[in-house]
């Protein structure tokens, strides 16, 4: 295939950033799409220009670093995969492609098409955790009885990948869909209980102070998430906060 790629260029945090043009050939569908910008990358290498800077790590939808605007989508056109999981068979010989970095207050671009992510390191560093007793005495979880649906809700929780497209996607910039997979993971579990009030408190205090927005029920987040986190988790999360307010 050969395609036209229009990708944002911003050489720094200061810099005021536009879009580049940059013509590729070769491209098999067979590629991913981070495969894609390897090879684009190596022509720029050769020419002597600088390669597109772009996030990525385990290349196989586990790490949430491949975070982009692909065509006004976060990750792209295909649902329930990361960037790095996006095949080229997505698109056509011919086409042209739009690629952005992540746009969010929350978010601040560093480099072309990485941003600062680490606002969610913060939110989850300010209660994502649970305090265990490891002196010896500890009860073995095997030995803790856990409803089956409520294991199976936490474990949907907690496979959210920390991307950030919810965010992306949002038209208030909202991180409530991340945020709450990170307190249902623990608010639905024995081990979680003890410290669920601060814990939920505590989060979201921090998600207000990143800057993130708050959440008016659009959806977009829950539908351009790669990991299917659903908007229950905002809604459980809006009752763990009420009942800790009071
Ligand atoms: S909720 Fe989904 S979109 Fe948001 S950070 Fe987690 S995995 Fe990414
Ligand atoms: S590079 Fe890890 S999820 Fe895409």
């Amino acid at each position: 295939m050969k395609l036209t790629l229009k990708i944002w260029r911003q050489k720094n945090s200061n810099d005021k950033g536009g879009i580049q043009t940059y013509p590729v050939d070769n491209v098999s569908e067979h590629m991913s799409f981070l495969e894609m910008l390897d090879v684009l990358n190596e022509g720029l290498v050769l020419k002597g220009e600088v390669p597109v800077a772009f996030d990525h790590d385990c290349r196989e939808g586990i790490c949430g670093m491949c975070s982009m605007y692909i065509n006004g989508e976060a990750h792209g056109p295909d649902r329930g995969v990361t960037t790095c999981q996006l095949h080229m068979r997505k698109f056509k010989d011919g086409d042209t492609i739009y690629i952005e970095p992540f746009r969010a207050k929350g978010f601040p671009i560093i480099k072309d098409l990485v941003v600062d992510r680490t606002a969610f390191d913060r939110i989850q560093h300010a209660g994502g955790f649970i305090s265990v007793n490891t002196s010896g005495n500890t009860q073995d979880a095997n030995a803790i009885p856990v409803l089956k649906e409520d294991a199976d809700n936490a474990f949907d929780a907690a496979t959210c990948i920390g991307c950030g497209a919810c965010v992306a996607s949002c038209k208030n910039a909202s991180a409530m869909l991340f945020v709450s997979a990170k307190v249902s993971q623990f608010s639905l579990l024995p081990q979680g209980k003890v410290e669920a009030k601060r814990r939920v408190l505590n989060m979201v205090e921090q998600m207000d102070k990143e800057g993130f927005g708050n959440c008016t029920n659009t959806g977009a987040c829950e539908v351009e998430c790669p990991k299917g986190i659903s908007l229950e988790n905002i809604a459980r999360m809006n009752r763990e906060y009420l009942k800790a307010s009071i």
